[in-house]
């Protein structure tokens, strides 16, 4: 599990007092910033097709500082991230996301400032010539979509530079996430008609596809059962950023669904709560290439489904969808695929696979897996999320749809008759 690394906010600031982080080298002498000339340069290390000014949210990168002229190399440098409004906000507005830089370990030369948020400087005065570090970019929901790199570089006591190639600007990559659900969630589904879905879970997770780490006994390889349910807005199988269930807790840990599936059942309930059970077969190696399938009927009381697939072996990483949205104004959705990704679900500690595992306490929420991860035991170690491939595929298909006869759909009361779905 990666913990990152936010400085919070020192509660003695004085009021007024500007965001914006002083770079003036504390051996300056008082002298003033010369304009570098190319001489000296901040670069963002970019994989695939990134393109130049673009960044991908939660995704690790790596910065590099360093003289262009071997004989003129660099004493002290500091290097801030921050949002490029930064001159204009001070601390009383909200704490801007812009990531974290993180010092690496192999790497002396470099430590966290004490003086400014979110910045990293030299932690000597040696001669320096090329200087990396790492910056996990904003997670996802994050609402800034622009950052400023800003470096200091000082030559010598008498000597420092700003601006020119010591500054970078990067825009959050817009474009939509490949696991990106179709269509929005809403609160109250207008649909006088009820659907019954098919939902494959097509597992991908092989050593050709995901060869760093690859458990060392793959013939102990498999998924649980897919467990899951079609229900209400208020009902919450499991959820990013919530902590996990007792249930979700024992699929994720130990493949085991009993007490998941208890809890579905426990919340059915006529026009809130959960409707059908979703169940389809564990698929253990070498079988794990076969879909899991499963049969499910919302209404529109119960127009969203969720469901979990364990991955085994790992501390407690599943894979699955929370509230998707089937209803829209057009009618029922008609077929919809897409790639899933693992998730944590915050109850054990381990990095990989086959990490030891060891309870996390006091117990985290639940998170993506850290793609990009800063720690070389992790299977995404500084991997990108573009070549990250996907570790099954769900696929959920409208087979039938039926009109409610009978049923005043604008009476809220009003509940449909048939509630069990027949497997
Ligand atoms: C890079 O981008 C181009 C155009 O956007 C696309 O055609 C190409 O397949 C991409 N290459 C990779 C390796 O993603
Ligand atoms: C590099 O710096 C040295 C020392 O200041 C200077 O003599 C030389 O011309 C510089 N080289 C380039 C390519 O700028
Ligand atoms: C900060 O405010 C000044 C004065 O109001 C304005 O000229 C400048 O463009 C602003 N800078 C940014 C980055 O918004
Ligand atoms: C699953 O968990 C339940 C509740 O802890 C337990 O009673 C049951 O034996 C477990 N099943 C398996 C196959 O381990
Ligand atoms: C449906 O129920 C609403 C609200 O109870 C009521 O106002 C409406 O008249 C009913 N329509 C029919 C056709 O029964």
């Amino acid at each position: 599990m990666y913990l990152p690394l936010f400085l919070l906010v020192s509660a003695s600031v004085a009021t007024g007092q500007l965001e914006i982080c002083d770079q003036t080298p504390p051996q300056s002498r008082g002298t003033l910033p010369s304009t570098n000339k190319g001489m000296y340069e901040l670069s963002i290390v970019k994989k695939g097709n990134d393109s130049e000014d673009i960044y991908i949210p939660g995704q690790t990168y790596v910065l590099v500082l360093k003289t262009n002229n071997k004989s003129r190399p660099f004493r002290w440098f500091m290097i801030t991230v921050e949002s490029p409004d930064a001159e204009n906000t001070t601390y009383e507005s909200s704490p801007t996301n812009v990531g974290s830089l993180k010092t690496l370990d192999s790497n002396r030369q470099s430590r966290y400032s004490e003086r400014c948020f979110n910045s990293v400087e030299s932690a000597d005065y040696s001669d320096k010539d090329y200087i990396q570090i790492h910056w996990l970019s904003p997670a996802q929901q994050e609402k800034d979509q622009v950052v400023r790199f800003r470096a200091t570089v000082a030559e010598n006591k008498e000597a420092w530079y700003t601006g020119d190639k010591l500054e970078i600007v990067l825009h959050k990559d817009d474009s939509k996430p490949l696991d990106r659900f179709p269509y929005p969630l809403i609160d109250k589904c207008n649909l006088c008609s009820e659907a019954r879905y098919e939902l494959l879970f097509k597992g991908r997770w092989s050593r050709m596809s995901h060869p760093r780490h690859y458990p060392t006994k793959p013939d102990e390889n498999g998924y649980s059962h897919m467990i899951g349910a079609s229900h209400a807005v208020g009902y919450k199988l499991w959820h990013q950023g919530d902590k996990a269930s007792d249930g979700l807790k024992l699929v994720a840990e130990k493949a085991n669904i009993s007490l998941i599936e208890r809890e579905i059942i426990e919340a059915m309930q006529a026009n809130s709560g959960t409707r059908t059970l979703i169940r389809g077969k564990k698929r253990h190696h070498p079988h794990m290439l076969e879909p899991s399938h499963s049969l499910f009927r919302v209404d529109r009381f119960h127009h969203l489904f969720s469901f979990v697939v364990a991955m085994k072996p790992s501390p407690d990483w599943f894979l699955g969808v929370s509230q998707f949205e089937l209803c829209s104004d057009e009618g029922w959705l008609k077929e919809y695929e897409i790639p899933l990704y693992p998730w944590d679900a915050g109850t054990m500690d381990g990095i990989s696979y086959e990490s030891p595992p060891s309870l996390t306490s006091p117990g985290d929420v639940v998170k993506r897996v850290a793609v990009g991860s800063f720690d070389e035991e992790s299977p995404f170690y500084q991997m990108s999320l573009i070549d990250l491939k996907a570790f099954a595929f769900m696929q959920v298909r409208r087979l039938a749809e039926y009109q409610l006869v009978g049923v005043n759909c604008t009476n809220d009361e009003d509940v449909p008759e048939s509630n069990q779905e027949q497997q």
